[in-house]
Order: structure tokens, then C-alpha cells, then sequence
């Protein structure tokens, strides 16, 4: 039998970390879809041996640390989701936004290309400006509005052609911290929200990230490729589908501008930045439908309560 392909995951306590810990080892994130990875594979017992490194286990704009990690472990596969991602905290520490999302890229792919390691790193729909009118492919111009987006696309080009660079967007998780959870419990409370109408994406459920991350671990492929559930939506579309779903009527969410929002956040948003997923679609399985993920989502949180 072959040894296991052995994976090191940076980041590996944040909100994608989690999930893709729990998909190399066979088992379904919390609010994941049942079924197999979207490569159509099974995960076999003992396929992948997981190495996570969180935070605390390796800071990765330590360049001489992480240059030890892989070197002491020699990974066959890095997924590397280690990031600062404070998107408006990042407006006012540019610095640190950088060594971690910029330098940090580099750091693991230096170091990964000294042990012969493939890389998959995580981008974001926020290196593009938003102004393109229609969903973004792989290869349209980058224009980043923020310090994040900026770090990231820096990041970006860190990367040689054999490095993998998913580029997701809005991504929540049951683990994660993100949005859909302060929507999920207002509904709940019998409170309403107000969101906005004028930023439009695409949601990235990170269970589903977590199981196309396992494809690309088996595939490697290199390149940019745009990965996201399908269809595209404002944030006041995910708010009422929240409410719908958890049993709220149309007085739940309340269709507002971004330049309502009081204050006004630290850093810009792109008007329109949903990614095509066309090349991602011709050679996997789609991630699904938005609205059934997110659907998985808030009713497993409810389900926790
Ligand atoms: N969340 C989104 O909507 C979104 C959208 C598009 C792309 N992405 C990208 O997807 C990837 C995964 O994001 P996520 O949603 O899982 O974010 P997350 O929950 O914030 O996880 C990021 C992890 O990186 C860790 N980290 C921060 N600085 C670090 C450093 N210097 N060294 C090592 N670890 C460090 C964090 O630890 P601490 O919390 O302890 O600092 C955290 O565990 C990131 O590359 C992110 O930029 C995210």
C-alpha cells in the first residue's frame, strides 16, 4: 500500500482550517453536504496524513520559522489559509496585513519549493474593483480597493504557475465568525437587520471549499481557479434567505446602500465582484446552490443551539 499523502495546513483553527482538517480525514464539516469530495473520490481511510499548524503553532511572516516547519516535516501538499483577515482592522495596520498576506505567501512557497511541496493558497474576490459590470474569470484585471485585497493580490504573485491560487469570496462557515451568524441570531431573537443592496458576490459555504480543497489536493493542478457556490447574491439576499429559512416574514431584513451604513466601514467593498466558476464547473463538480448551503448552515447552528 502507498504511504499517505502527508498535507500541512497552515491556519488550521480558522474557519476554512477547521473544515478542511475534518474533509482530508474522511469526515463531513458541521453543515457540510453528505456525499463524496467534488472530484466524485472517496476519501480513503488513511489517504492523507494532516499536519495542522495553527497560529500559534507557526507564525507564518516568521520567514526562518517557516522555512523550518516544512523543512522538519516535509509535506507532500501545503495548504496554506493562514491570513490576516480583519478586512477594515487592515486599513489601519498595513504593515502587519502585509507580512502576513504578502510575505507569508512567500515564505510557504520558497519554502515548499526547497522540499519539492506543492501549494494551494486561498485568495480573494477583493484583488478585483468591482467595476466590470459581470462576474469575474480567472484572468480579468486585478484593482484591489483595500489594504487586504492589496495584501492578497500581492500575495497572489508570490506564485509561480504551479502554485494553486483559489480565489473565493464571502466565505461562512458553522465554525466561522462570519456574518451569517449575527443574521442567523437576530432572526432567531425576533430582531430585524438592515444590509445592503449595492455590494454583490458570490458565497463560498467552507464546507464546500473544504471538499474542493480536497480535489486540488489530489489534483494539483497550478494556476488561478475561481471557487464558489453557485449563483450570486447581495448581503440583503443571504439576510432574507436567513430569515425565510429560520421562519422569519419579509419584515426580517430591510434592503439598505452601503452609504447608509453609520459608521461607514474603514475599507472599501467592490460594488460586483461574484467569480465565474465556469473553469472550476469543467473540471469538477459544482459547489451547489448558495441558498441550500447557506440553508445547512444556519440550521446546523440552530440545530446547536
Ligand atoms: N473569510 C472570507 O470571507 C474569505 C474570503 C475570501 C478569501 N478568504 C481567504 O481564505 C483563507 C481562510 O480564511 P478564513 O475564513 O478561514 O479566515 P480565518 O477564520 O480568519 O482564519 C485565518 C487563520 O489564520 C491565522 N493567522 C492569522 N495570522 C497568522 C500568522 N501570522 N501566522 C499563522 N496564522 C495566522 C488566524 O489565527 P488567529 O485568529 O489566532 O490570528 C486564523 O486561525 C484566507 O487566506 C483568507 O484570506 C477568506
Amino acid at each position: 500500500m502507498s504511504r499517505p499523502v502527508r498535507v500541512l495546513v497552515t491556519g488550521s483553527a480558522g474557519q476554512v482550517g477547521v473544515d478542511v482538517v475534518d474533509s482530508l480525514g474522511g469526515r463531513v464539516p458541521p453543515g457540510g453536504r453528505d456525499g463524496l469530495p467534488l472530484d466524485g473520490r472517496a476519501v480513503d481511510h488513511g489517504e492523507f496524513e494532516v499536519l495542522g499548524l495553527t497560529h500559534h503553532d507557526l507564525d507564518v511572516s516568521d520567514r526562518d520559522a517557516v522555512h523550518h516547519a516544512l523543512a522538519a516535516s516535509r509535506p507532500d501538499v501545503v495548504v496554506h489559509l493562514a491570513a490576516y483577515t480583519k478586512v477594515d482592522a487592515a486599513q489601519r495596520d498595513v504593515r502587519r496585513c502585509f507580512a502576513v498576506n504578502a510575505d507569508g505567501v512567500g515564505h510557504v512557497v520558497d519554502a515548499a519549493s526547497a522540499v519539492g511541496a506543492h501549494v494551494i493558497t486561498i485568495s480573494t474576490d477583493y484583488v478585483f474593483d468591482g467595476r466590470k459590470g459581470a462576474a469575474y474569470v480567472e484572468d480579468d484585471l486585478t484593482n484591489p480597493q483595500s489594504v487586504y485585497g492589496a495584501s492578497k493580490r500581492a500575495g497572489e504573485e508570490w506564485c509561480s504557475p504551479e502554485v494553486t491560487v483559489v480565489r473565493a469570496s464571502w466565505i461562512m462557515g458553522v465554525r466561522g465568525t462570519s456574518v451569517v451568524h449575527t443574521m442567523a441570531r437576530r432572526a432567531r431573537d425576533g430582531q430585524e437587520v438592515r444590509f445592503v443592496t449595492d455590494q454583490r458576490g458570490t458565497v463560498t459555504a467552507s464546507a464546500d471549499l473544504a471538499s474542493a480543497l480536497v480535489a486540488l489536493v489530489r489534483a494539483r493542478p497550478g494556476g488561478l481557479w475561481h471557487v464558489a457556490n453557485d449563483g450570486d447574491a447581495t448581503w440583503f439576499d443571504v439576510a432574507q434567505h436567513v430569515g425565510r429559512v429560520l421562519g422569519r416574514g419579509d419584515d426580517f431584513a430591510h434592503p439598505i446602500r452601503t452609504s447608509d451604513l453609520d459608521p461607514l466601514p474603514l475599507a472599501a467593498r467592490p460594488e460586483r465582484s461574484d467569480l465565474d466558476t465556469t473553469k472550476w464547473r469543467q473540471h469538477f463538480a459544482p459547489l451547489g446552490p448558495w441558498r441550500e448551503s447557506v440553508e445547512r448552515l444556519v440550521t446546523w447552528e440552530g440545530a446547536a443551539r
